[in-house]
């Protein structure tokens, strides 16, 4: 027999650790809500160049890690690595880019062939948000104040920084570039093989590289601060005076490049020292050209995403599953109005079961292994008097309640 395992970099989720993922999307699709968003649900696989046209053809994602294949008729899927083209591409697919602001919450797997460890694997989940239309920094700002709200919500946002950047726009970033690639040329009998083959194709990447040596030379790099237009500079501002204004707290950190290659102006993470080397919790930015590389409109918009397990593994406690409700009927006659009551009790939206055999002692035990707060107890005599025994498994007070009562009484 082969022992079968969930392949590499995949788990099962089962228990608690559900219930912790649950709570993660639950508790951000209500405050998504309040801020106007509205959920998508978006197919799992894509045509590849949903991807690879708009991810950048450099980028980790797109060169080492899409799973990628061929269906039976031919096609040329992909797994989807991310949330954002998916979107963006269901707001063209589905003619919706004249409908503008469209605000958008999702939440889904995800699949990237990554070397697994602790907080990556190959797949993994995330909520996301994304807000299309609107050009204003107060979007980005907006954006972001709905992130730091749902950290507050999970009660993690005290073990996060938030990293905030720009990336300018256009000519901004060609200036910045050009200076990165003087400075890498300078340097380049120092740079690893892979930062090498960047500096032709993305010298931003290298800012990436986590190689030791490429590191030390990245620490001297340019940022691009001095190369900002004067609109992007205007654009920034106005970004950190509304997220002042919201009160979310952030520091600036110009090396933040993000990994993926569609983001203009605004960049952001935000980050946690508890996970270890997988520490950055919730990414995103400013991606005005994304849409119309799908085909649309110029079309501006902004977004995050956050992994549901780097999230999971945040939260304090796993928030309690209820205590339910054992039936117990003692003989056969009382079965069937111990399942009366058990329906009753389900319809009254009391967690409620049943064993499926049985004498009391059994019954009993079993009630307490599944941490039932109390036992609804039928016996014969009861039967009689049409009564059942209500027994508080915490206090052990007991009472005798009419079978149509039980359900109101525990509900
Ligand atoms: P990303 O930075 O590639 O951005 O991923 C966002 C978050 O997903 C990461 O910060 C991390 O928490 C989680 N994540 C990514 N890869 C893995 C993995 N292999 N295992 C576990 N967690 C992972 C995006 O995906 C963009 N679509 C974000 C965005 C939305 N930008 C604009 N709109």
């Amino acid at each position: 027999m082969t022992d079968f395992q969930p392949a590499r970099g995949t788990r099962d989720l089962i228990g608690e650790e559900q219930r912790r993922f649950r709570h993660v999307v639950e508790t951000a699709r209500q405050v998504a809500a309040t801020y106007g968003f509205d959920e998508w649900a978006t197919p799992i696989f894509e045509d590849t160049r949903v991807f690879s046209r708009t991810m950048g053809e450099t980028s980790d994602v797109v060169t080492k890690e899409m799973y990628t294949f061929q269906d039976r008729g031919g096609e040329g899927l992909t797994l989807r690595p991310e949330g954002t083209a998916g979107v963006c591409r269901a707001l063209v697919s589905n003619g919706l880019t004249q409908s503008l602001p469209q605000k958008v919450f999702y939440a889904g797997p995800m699949f990237r062939y990554e070397r697994p460890q602790k907080g990556r694997y190959r797949q993994f989940h995330q909520i996301g948000l994304e807000l299309i239309g609107p050009a204003e920094p107060l979007a980005d700002a907006e954006v972001i104040a709905c992130g730091w709200h749902i950290l507050q919500a999970l009660g993690v946002a005290q073990d996060t920084v938030l990293e905030l950047n720009t990336l300018g726009d256009k000519e901004s970033r060609a200036a910045w570039r050009e200076a990165l690639v003087a400075y890498f040329t300078e340097h380049q009998a120092a740079l690893s093989q892979d930062s090498l083959a960047r500096l032709d194709r993305n010298p931003m990447r290298i800012l990436d590289s986590k190689d030791e040596g490429d590191r030390r030379i990245v620490a001297g790099a340019p940022t691009i601060g001095a190369h900002l237009t004067e609109a992007a500079a205007a654009f920034y501002d106005g970004l950190k005076a509304h997220l002042a204004r919201f009160g979310v707290p952030f520091v600036e950190n110009p090396k933040i490049v993000r990994g993926l290659d569609y983001y203009v102006h605004t960049a952001f993470e935000f980050v946690t020292t508890k996970l270890g080397s997988q520490g950055t919790v919730m990414g995103g930015g400013r991606y005005d050209g994304l849409v119309a590389e799908l085909g649309g409109p110029p079309t501006p918009a902004v977004g995050w995403a956050a992994g549901i397990e780097r999230l999971a593994m945040l939260l304090e406690a796993p928030p309690p599953s209820a205590a339910p409700v054992a039936v117990v009927p003692v003989g056969d006659a009382a079965e069937a109005a111990a399942l009366d009551v058990l329906q009753a009790l389900r319809a009254a939206g009391v967690r409620a079961e049943m064993a499926y055999r049985g004498n009391l002692r059994r019954r009993m035990e079993r009630a307490n292994r599944i941490g039932a707060r109390a036992a609804v107890i039928i016996g014969e005599d009861d039967l009689k008097a049409g009564v059942a025994q209500v027994k508080d498994l915490g206090s052990g007070a007991q009472d005798a309640v009419p079978l149509a009562e039980v359900a109101a009484r525990l509900a």
